[in-house]
């Protein structure tokens, strides 16, 4: 029998349900991983993902629900932490993505603070006890607007700058045990509802990008199952964009 990458190894992917997350659970399954599937409101594709993949592999995947914007997430934790004889993998996917305005709104700034940089914070070092134990490695999902602001979304792309630096810091800090690294996507997957964009403004994003394509969900998994796998890399921020950070 062929002996997979991931083989014997267990990953939590948060908002794994559905687009770039389901994409990343396929890629890390795909690899011979048991995958924990954490979702919060998608629930009949969560299960649909977790079905697909337990067909192929039986007890390879298993799902946990959980509000990201709650402060609390041992709760969580312990369940990923029962399904398995141990965590080789945490990938902080889940985000929240909208525009704010330049006038002070707490409500959003707590959110996008809390499940864009303090989730991945605390589940990071939740999971620290058992990643240690395993030499198990973190990979958070950044977004090339941590590096240069995009307009108009200055608590989101503040809120990744912290997921960026957080990336950097705890590279620093659970080496040499656990390494910890960040895929920065560019353009893959239109934004929803009510960060949804205009025909035009599709148009002017694509043509700064040098590749003149969007990415696709399946080369950011790409990029995922690279840094769970490369043992002398750490604090590395892996930037998935079509050349997009070239141009100004
Ligand atoms: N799409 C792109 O082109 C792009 C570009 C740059 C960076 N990225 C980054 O790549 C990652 C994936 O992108 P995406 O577009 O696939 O993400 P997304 O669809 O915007 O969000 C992914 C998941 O986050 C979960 N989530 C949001 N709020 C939550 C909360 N309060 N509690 C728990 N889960 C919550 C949702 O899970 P449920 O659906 O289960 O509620 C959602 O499906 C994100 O970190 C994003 O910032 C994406």
């Amino acid at each position: 029998m062929i002996e997979l990458p991931l083989s014997g190894q267990t990953a939590l992917v948060t908002g794994g349900a559905r687009r770039i997350g389901a994409a990343i659970v396929r890629g890390l399954h795909a690899a011979g991983a048991k995958v924990i599937i954490h979702y919060h409101q998608s629930n009949t594709d969560a299960l649909a993902l977790a079905k697909e993949l337990n067909q192929q592999r039986a007890d390879s995947a298993f799902l946990v629900a959980a509000d990201l914007q709650q402060t609390d997430l041992s709760a969580m934790m312990q369940q990923v932490l029962a399904y398995d004889k141990g965590l080789d993998i945490v990938v902080n996917n889940a985000s929240l993505f909208y525009p704010t305005c330049l006038e002070w709104n707490e409500k959003a700034a707590q959110a996008l603070m809390q499940v864009n940089a303090f989730a991945p914070y605390q589940l990071s070092l939740l999971a620290k006890p058992a990643l240690e134990k395993h030499r198990g490695t973190i990979i958070n999902l950044v977004d090339i607007h941590a590096e240069k602001p995009l307009r108009g979304y200055s608590l989101y792309s503040q809120s990744k700058a912290a997921l960026r630096q957080q990336t950097m810091s705890l590279a620093k800090e659970l080496a040499p045990y656990i390494r910890v690294n960040a895929v920065a996507p560019g353009a893959i997957l239109w934004p929803e509802d009510k960060a949804a964009l205009t025909a035009e403004q599709k148009a002017a994003m694509l043509k700064n990008i040098p590749l003149q394509r969007l990415g696709t969900a399946e080369e950011i998994a790409a990029a995922v199952l690279y840094l769970s796998t490369a043992t002398y890399v750490t604090g590395v921020i892996l930037p998935v964009e079509g050349g997009r950070l070239l141009v100004k």
